[in-house]
């Protein structure tokens, strides 16, 4: 195939993405509070050296209590920043790979055990747990432990800490922010009319349930410096009558493109255990199609995206502008070079590797920039 769109440049903002790709963000459950460890390094460090345009830094908390789980990562001091400081240092001083983060609240679906532990919630009055916030006391299953309803001035602290990590983000040199609105996670509660039950200006009418989200993504725009994208990820659906659905996360993706978002990320799910989801490849697309019909700035499209032809159908029938992958780049970390192989196209990789190439696939590496200190 000659001149393959996954290949294809793309501008985000001023940040200049070699390809595509974009590695979509994994929380790894392997922090200690909330400061990156040596896990990360090896994590992101292995992804950064995978040929994808951008890597996402996982969910990473605002405030402790808007952790998924004890030991998520999270950015409100400078402990936590210095752990996180500490891992990008390495990172970059090896690969050249554009790196973002997405900050999150986990609302109510905070306070639980780690996945590999069973994932349940763990009740305030357990060792490792808090209680958790929402936009209104709704537990996310019926016998969970209900969060407290955010009263009005709960919400600006909670904005503004959304803020404040992202003055941090900046100072550790992110070239991007992604807002977590996706997932049933807070921004997500205060979206859908499921879980926000308000009576202020803060719940009911999609105006009000999109205000809080708004507030957020103004506060996180204003901080972080101009000329570097913020985008914000979003639920597409609920997956459940009478929920958000993509009609309303076109109007979102409408008004926060007007705001300066710089691209809108189509995920969906997560805030209702009620949901039912038509599993399997692409299906998720249809959504990113109607916000990418609707909106100009560019759309990321994710979900069971596993095979290269199918990506570059995506891209290429202009469904989506790029593809983010998860579970395929950790069970195929050079997934973007095999990408590349298949398609014809090339991809950046560490000079140390150059020697893999295929005998096939001669001009398939291509180095990247030299590594940006010594060690
Ligand atoms: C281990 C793991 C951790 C994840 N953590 C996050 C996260 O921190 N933030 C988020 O928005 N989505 C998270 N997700 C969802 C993925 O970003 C992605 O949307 C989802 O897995 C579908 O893409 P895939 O089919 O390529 O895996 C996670 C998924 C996995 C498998």
């Amino acid at each position: 195939m000659s001149d393959p769109r996954l290949f294809q440049p793309l501008r985000l903002g001023n940040l200049d993405l070699a390809n595509r790709i974009v590695i979509a963000p994994m929380c790894q459950y392997s922090a200690i509070d909330g400061c990156m460890t040596d896990w990360h390094l090896i994590h992101l460090g292995h992804l950064a050296l995978s040929g994808a345009a951008l890597l996402t830094i996982e969910a990473t908390a605002v405030v402790p209590e808007g952790r998924i789980s004890h030991a998520d990562v999270g950015l409100w001091d400078d402990y936590t920043e210095a752990a996180m400081g500490r891992v990008l240092e390495s990172v970059r001083r090896w690969s050249d790979i554009p790196i973002g983060i997405q900050l999150a609240h986990a609302g109510r679906k905070a306070s639980t055990e780690v996945p590999w532990l069973g994932g349940a919630q763990l009740p305030p009055s357990h060792a490792q747990g808090w209680q958790t916030v929402a936009p209104s006391a709704v537990a996310f299953l019926p016998d969970q432990h209900p969060p407290s309803a955010l009263a009005r001035d709960e919400l600006a602290p909670i904005r503004d800490a959304f803020a404040a990590a992202a003055v941090r983000v900046a100072r550790l040199g992110l070239e991007a922010v992604q807002i977590h609105a996706a997932h049933g996670y807070l921004l997500h509660q205060f979206l859908s009319p499921l879980s926000n039950h308000r009576d202020d200006d803060y719940g009911g009418s999609l105006e009000n349930r999109m205000r809080f989200p708004l507030e957020v993504f103004d506060a996180v725009r204003a901080v972080f410096p101009a000329e570097r994208p913020v985008t914000v990820r979003v639920s597409g659906t609920d997956w459940v009558g009478g929920g958000w659905d993509v009609v309303q996360t076109v109007a979102l993706s409408l008004e926060l493109e007007r705001r300066g978002c710089a691209a809108i990320h189509v995920s969906s799910g997560g805030l209702s255990a009620d949901q039912k989801i038509p599993i399997g490849p692409n299906y998720q697309i249809p959504l990113a199609r109607a916000v990418k019909q609707a909106v100009s700035i560019p759309v990321v499209g994710v979900g069971l995206i596993t095979d290269f032809d199918q990506a570059e159908a995506i891209v290429g029938t202009g469904d989506a502008d790029l593809i983010a992958l998860a579970r395929g780049m950790l069970y195929d970390p050079r997934w973007p070079w095999h990408a590349a192989a298949h398609l014809g196209a090339q991809v950046r990789a560490p000079a140390q590797y150059l020697r893999s190439q295929p005998h096939q696939h001669r001009d398939l590496l291509v180095p990247m920039a030299a590594s940006r200190g010594s060690n």
